[in-house]
């Protein structure tokens, strides 16, 4: 089963948005393996973000992602890195459609709410920058 690296970020947070983007999450049929709320480290932003260093917005995004609390979340589910970031919508919300959590919730592009990993090495690498191997849970066998 695969599995994905999601964010709530602090807009999302502060916006009293978990509930809401959790729900549609769950009502997909993704599971939820791990989550926690916590504040982003300068260093863990930086790893975060490593592919984007350089770029104009990436001192901005830094200090945007370590603002405030995000909710850092595993999901796993067959497909869930591109089912979740169809959910999700496109980066910038001018382009994310209604019925996705940017094109529903989101109306400005660096606050976009949520991020998703793009692939499976993103994915590994995400998780691992937020979460030890033993945060992640195995209820299968509870249900
Ligand atoms: P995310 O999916 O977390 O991945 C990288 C983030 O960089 C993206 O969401 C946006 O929040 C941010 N981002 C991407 N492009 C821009 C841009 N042109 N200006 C500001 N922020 C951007």
């Amino acid at each position: 089963m695969e599995k994905t690296f999601l964010m709530i970020k602090p807009d999302g947070v502060q916006r009293g948005l978990i509930g809401r983007i959790v729900a549609r999450l769950e009502d997909k049929g993704f599971k939820l393996v791990a989550a926690k709320l916590t504040l982003v480290t300068e260093e863990q932003a930086k790893r975060h973000y490593a592919e984007h260093e350089g770029k104009d917005f990436f001192p901005g995004l830094i200090s945007f992602i370590t603002s405030g609390p995000v909710f850092a979340m595993v999901w796993e589910a067959d497909d869930v890195i591109a089912l979740s970031r169809l959910l999700i919508g496109k980066t910038k919300v001018g382009e994310a459609l209604p019925g996705t959590i940017r094109g529903d919730f989101a109306s400005h592009t660096p606050l976009n709410l949520i991020h998703g990993s793009d692939s499976p090495e993103s994915a590994e690498r995400e998780i691992a920058n937020f979460f030890a191997p033993g945060e992640l849970n195995d209820y299968n066998k509870a249900i």
